[in-house]
């Protein structure tokens, strides 16, 4: 790899998921000169209407399909001299993958595998010389962590859940690739994302969404388990930097350096609606309802995020208050795009917008 890559045409995977749809409208504005295709089956996770921004640019083309269908991908690449691939599409949410953890594995790790090897193939084709494969990863790979410490890039993997097993499957079919075929890879590993477009039944999206409507907020066990929360856009800008800039066969972890117990993120989105709502101080906080807990809940991570900053010159822009602040009013702005989600009306779009092409 050269020490800067410039890309002119990426096959993004899961483009019209949470973080995809958001690095997309991104990189996009940031990219004017690179054509980039959308490759997403569109699950109940995949939503067009993120991606109202890009549509009608020239530049960009969706394709509605699956990470696991190899002719499919192979022409992809082959068709738009893609030069490279950043690889958000799968299944991503934990409770999901406890109540059913087998498309965890097809998606996760069998779509990971196609999509390397019609890379390799692609790439030894010749016609993209600089090519490389970004794997879009999670700091869940590393499994849980006590009150103190740090995940880095050489923690062992140590992944608790079917999703995260089936994300570390991915990131180890990754590095083979890069070893036994000298596939230009990168991996990154990325904290908990907030913002804009977050599907409604993560953490931060289904307390706005339950507080808005005075439905009771699920609090998993005692509150206390701990998450790293990165703003989305940062997230992007660091895909973006490390798919330029990142070294062949290296891995980065991605974080916020700001870490929340589950019960102090929740307090704090009840008080500011309690505000935004027109609530009396403290109001929202009484539909806190402690719940069972997760099975295998992982107890705290928090993300070393030293290596990307320190070679990559990458760091975290938004802070917290400004970042949760936003969230909270696009949530309350685009009350229309939640109510389309919850009830699946979004799904709707894409016939009207591509049926018949
Ligand atoms: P998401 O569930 O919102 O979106 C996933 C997208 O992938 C959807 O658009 C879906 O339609 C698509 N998809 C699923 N199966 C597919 C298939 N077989 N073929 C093509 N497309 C398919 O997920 P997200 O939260 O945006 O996460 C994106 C990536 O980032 C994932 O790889 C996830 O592991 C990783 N990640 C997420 C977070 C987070 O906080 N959300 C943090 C770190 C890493
Ligand atoms: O750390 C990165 C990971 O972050 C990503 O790899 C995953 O794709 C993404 O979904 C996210 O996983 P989490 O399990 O951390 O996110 P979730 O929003 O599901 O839960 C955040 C925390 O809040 C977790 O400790 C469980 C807790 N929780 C979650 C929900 C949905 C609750 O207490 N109540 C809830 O209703």
């Amino acid at each position: 790899m050269t020490d800067s890559f410039t890309p002119r045409a990426v096959l993004v995977t899961g483009g019209a998921g949470f973080i995809g749809s958001n690095f997309i409208n991104y990189f996009m504005a940031a990219n004017p000169g690179c054509r980039v295709v959308n490759l997403d089956i569109l699950t109940y996770a995949g939503n067009l209407k993120n991606l109202t921004a890009v549509e009608n640019n020239p530049n960009y083309r969706f394709v509605r399909g699956d990470i696991c269908d190899a002719p499919l991908v192979a022409d992809i690449l082959a068709a738009e001299k893609i030069d490279a691939v950043v690889h958000f599409a799968a299944e991503s949410h934990v409770d999901r993958s406890i109540s059913g953890p087998e498309i965890f594995v097809r998606t996760n790790v069998l779509g990971t595998q196609v999509l390397l090897e019609e890379s390799r193939k692609h790439r030894e084709s010749g016609v993209a010389p600089e090519f490389r494969y970004l794997q879009i990863s999670t700091d869940e790979v590393y499994g849980s962590l006590g009150p103190a410490g740090y995940f880095t890039e050489t923690t062992p993997l140590a992944a608790n859940s079917p999703y995260s097993a089936s994300k570390a499957g991915g990131d180890l079919l990754v590095r083979a690739y890069h070893e036994t075929f000298g596939l230009p890879t990168l991996n990154t590993r990325c904290s908990n994302n907030y913002g804009p477009y977050h599907f409604p039944e993560k953490l931060i999206p289904l307390m706005i969404h339950n507080i808005i409507d005075k439905k009771p907020l699920p609090v998993y066990g005692d509150g206390q388990n701990v998450r790293d929360w990165l703003h989305v856009k940062d997230h992007s800008r660091a895909v973006e930097t490390v798919l330029k800039k990142g070294r062949s066969g290296e891995v980065y972890n991605i974080g916020g350096n700001n870490e929340w117990k589950n019960i102090d993120i929740v307090n704090l989105v009840c008080d500011l609606l309690d505000e935004r709502l027109g609530r009396k101080p403290g109001e929202n906080r009484e539909l806190i309802t402690f719940v069972k807990d997760r099975p295998g809940h992982d107890r705290r991570y928090a993300i070393d995020a030293a290596k990307i900053k320190r070679e990559l010159g990458w760091e975290p822009s938004y802070t917290f208050d400004k970042g949760i602040a936003e969230t909270i009013d696009w949530y309350l702005a685009n009350q229309t795009w939640v109510a389309e989600v919850t009830s699946g009306a979004y799904r709707e779009y894409y016939e009207k917008q591509y049926g018949g092409r």
